[in-house]
């Protein structure tokens, strides 16, 4: 009879993934920024939790030789536009962007050489190539500000979201040549399910984000980023609100005033999580670990596209 001895699984993952990433964190020097879209526990663990500006704004400030970024990988890619010489960790390199992918670079490059005269604005949720073909980026919270200082004979393209650019043309009353992308999370909410949810809560306020198609948008009492939303929520009388983003911000809401109640916009089909974004939900605490531990996965970026991205994003950073 032979006796095989097994080797012991080895188990990387510590029980208290807490501790252990707190752990890493000093070992590397590491600052773990994470987007209001990612899991409670990532939120719970990051050292700052913002949206898109905040975190391009922690991004460029931060001394840290090491950049965690709980968010998906055109965030983490900005992260790196800023700090060439710092390591920066995405826990999970597939974590896309359906809104980032819209625009693919040749086919953005052609529109562009087609409109010669046009001045560029993205918005941030878009690739490296993207910024790279831009001479403004903006973000959500910033994008009205930005275009309103753009001299009135200027022609725009506004790119990649044409829902936000919407929105600005009319907060703004500027005519801008939109490129056609969108968010699967934001256009998923169901107009009908909302007017339904108003009418059982008629004392809840809608607050949406600009990503919204405009027919939803028109219900809202308040519109504006993750952070405007966030804050919105606090200083607003209403204590009850229907929240048309993705659902993770609640859970800062809930955090901040937890008197009050905040009710997730509901998708069209009811029986799926559609509102949550599936490419920020690839992040766990598990691979967040993991990414520290073995220092990957990394984001790395050609120089001449990180030099030409960088331009743009040194642009916002100035106008915000
Ligand atoms: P903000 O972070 O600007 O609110 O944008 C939301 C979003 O869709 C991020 O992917
Ligand atoms: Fe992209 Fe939309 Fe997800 Fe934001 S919520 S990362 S825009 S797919």
């Amino acid at each position: 009879m032979f006796t095989t001895t097994l080797a012991k699984p080895s188990n990387p993952i510590p029980e208290d993934l807490f501790s252990g990433i707190n752990d890493l964190k000093k070992e590397l020097n590491a600052v773990i920024l994470a987007h209001y879209y990612q899991d409670n526990d990532i939120q719970d663990i990051a050292d700052y939790i913002g949206d898109s500006l905040g975190l391009s704004q922690q991004a460029a400030a931060t001394n840290a030789d090491v950049i965690v970024f709980a968010g998906v990988h055109f965030m983490a890619e900005t992260a790196k536009i800023l700090n060439p010489n710092k390591l920066v960790l995405l826990p999970d390199l597939n974590a896309g962007c359906s809104l980032a992918d819209s625009c693919p670079p040749d086919k953005f490059a052609q529109f562009k050489a087609a409109n010669p005269d046009h001045l560029v604005i993205s918005y941030i949720n878009c690739t490296a190539e993207i910024k790279a073909l831009s001479d403004i980026i903006c973000t959500s919270s910033n994008a009205v500000k930005i275009v309103s200082q753009i001299p009135k004979d200027k022609p725009i393209i506004f790119a990649p979201d044409r829902n936000l650019g919407r929105y600005v043309m009319e907060q703004t009353g500027r005519e801008m040549l939109l490129w056609n992308g969108s968010c699967i999370v934001h256009e998923t909410f169901s107009e009908k399910e909302i007017i339904r949810l108003k009418l059982e809560n008629p004392d809840a306020e809608i607050i949406a984000h600009p990503e919204c198609e405009p027919h939803l948008l028109k219900h809202a009492a308040y519109i504006g980023s993750t952070t405007a939303l966030l804050k919105y929520s606090q200083i607003s009388n209403s204590n009850k609100f229907i929240v048309a983003t993705e659902p993770g911000i609640i859970h800062q809401m809930e955090k901040e005033t937890p008197d009050k109640i905040f009710i997730p916009a509901p998708g069209m089909n009811k029986n799926c999580a559609c509102n949550e974004c599936p490419h920020m939900r690839l992040n766990t605490l598990e691979k967040l670990y993991l990414a520290m531990k073995n220092k990957t996965p990394e984001i790395i970026l050609p120089e001449n596209i990180r030099l030409a991205a960088l331009k743009p994003m040194l642009k916002m950073l100035e106008m915000s």
